[in-house]
């Protein structure tokens, strides 16, 4: 028979054991990791190989004189989305997953093509016009 010094020592290392691995699956599920783009615009306009797509449909677009990042989703080889990753509700960066985005400040998520699935936010997330040309996808940050 065990003591009460015993039981509570099994279960606080049970309830422990339980609580990280719920965090640490939590957090394995949540993160996402994407290949990322990085581009130095000199001009609003910028052109990304199709190639960057062979072994994800979402690659990530960063450059560090845009604010925020840009998502560009493969929908099919013809069609794709650039997605500002700036929340609509109150300008905080977005974070993409395999089936949409996610703003931690308040919980709002977006699909694919960055429509509200979840308030707060209100508005869908911006989107620029892409062109799809000699094997390259090319985003206008001017649209
Ligand atoms: S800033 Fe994104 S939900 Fe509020």
């Amino acid at each position: 028979m065990k003591t009460r010094r015993e039981f509570l020592k099994d279960t606080c290392t049970a309830c422990l054991s339980t609580a990280f691995l719920g965090l640490t699956f939590s957090q394995l599920t949540s993160c996402s990791s994407f290949p990322i783009y990085k581009t130095n615009l000199s001009q609003k306009i910028v052109s990304v190989p199709l190639s960057n797509f062979a072994e994800s449909n979402l690659v990530i677009l960063r450059d560090m004189q845009v604010a925020y990042d840009i998502l560009l989703v493969k929908k099919s080889e013809t069609e794709f989305n650039a997605i500002y990753m700036k929340c609509s509700h109150q300008e905080n960066p977005v974070t993409a997953t395999k089936s949409g985005l996610f703003c931690s400040s308040h919980g709002s998520t977006f699909d694919l093509d960055g429509n509200v699935t979840k308030e707060p936010a209100l508005a869908p997330l911006k989107k620029f016009k892409t062109i799809i040309q000699d094997n390259q996808i090319t985003i206008d940050l001017n649209s």
